[in-house]
């Protein structure tokens, strides 16, 4: 199935919130990504990522609508060599390759754009579906953080997968 990765525009208000307001994408994040996930979280969202120059997050479109996110954070300080990813995708379009596709652009991306060697993702060691897409792009299971992570009242297990630049 066809994708690009674009920029976000505040135009995109409607379909975000339309696509990003599912349980199933919110319990594999962060809490900043919320659910419900309504317009004044879109809001935020959108004022913050269209400020960054260069871009670090693309939206990810498809059949004309922006369906999905892929984010890359150059770190600071003494991490300033590393930058973490992150991505979720409507799920309407899971299974076909799209977010698997989309990472090893944003690898190529990162490593072209900031003067990083280092890209890393850290899923829920329950995520397998995250897992098995950070594999496909070339990513290596690096550490496991046992009871690192604390959603919904439950304790659960944060994995590093990394990919060095070549
Ligand atoms: C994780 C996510 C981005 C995957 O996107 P996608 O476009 O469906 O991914 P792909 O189609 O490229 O690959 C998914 C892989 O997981 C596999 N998979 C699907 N369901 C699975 C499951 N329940 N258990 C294990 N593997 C599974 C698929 O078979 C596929 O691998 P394959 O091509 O070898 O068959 C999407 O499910 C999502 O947005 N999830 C919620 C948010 C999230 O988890 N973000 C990542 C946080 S680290």
């Amino acid at each position: 199935m066809d994708y690009i990765l674009r920029p976000w525009r505040n135009s995109d208000l409607d379909c975000l919130v339309k696509h990003a307001n599912n349980y199933n994408i919110a319990k594999w994040l962060t809490n900043q990504f919320p659910y419900p996930y309504t317009y004044d979280s879109g809001k935020g969202f959108l004022t913050m990522v269209t400020k960054d120059n260069p871009i670090k997050v693309f939206a990810i479109e498809i059949e004309g609508e922006a369906a999905g996110s892929i984010g890359i954070f150059p770190q600071t300080d003494i991490h300033e060599k590393s930058a973490e990813i992150g991505y979720w995708l409507s799920e309407k379009y899971w299974r076909n390759g799209i977010m698997s596709s989309a990472v090893r652009d944003i690898v190529k991306y990162g490593f072209d754009t900031f003067d990083i060697v280092r890209i890393y993702a850290k899923p829920f060691s329950s995520n397998e579906r995250s897992q098995r897409v950070l594999e496909k792009a070339g990513f290596a299971l690096e550490a496991r953080l046992k009871k690192a992570l604390y959603k919904n009242g439950e304790f659960m297990d944060e994995l590093i997968y990394v990919r060095f630049k070549e």
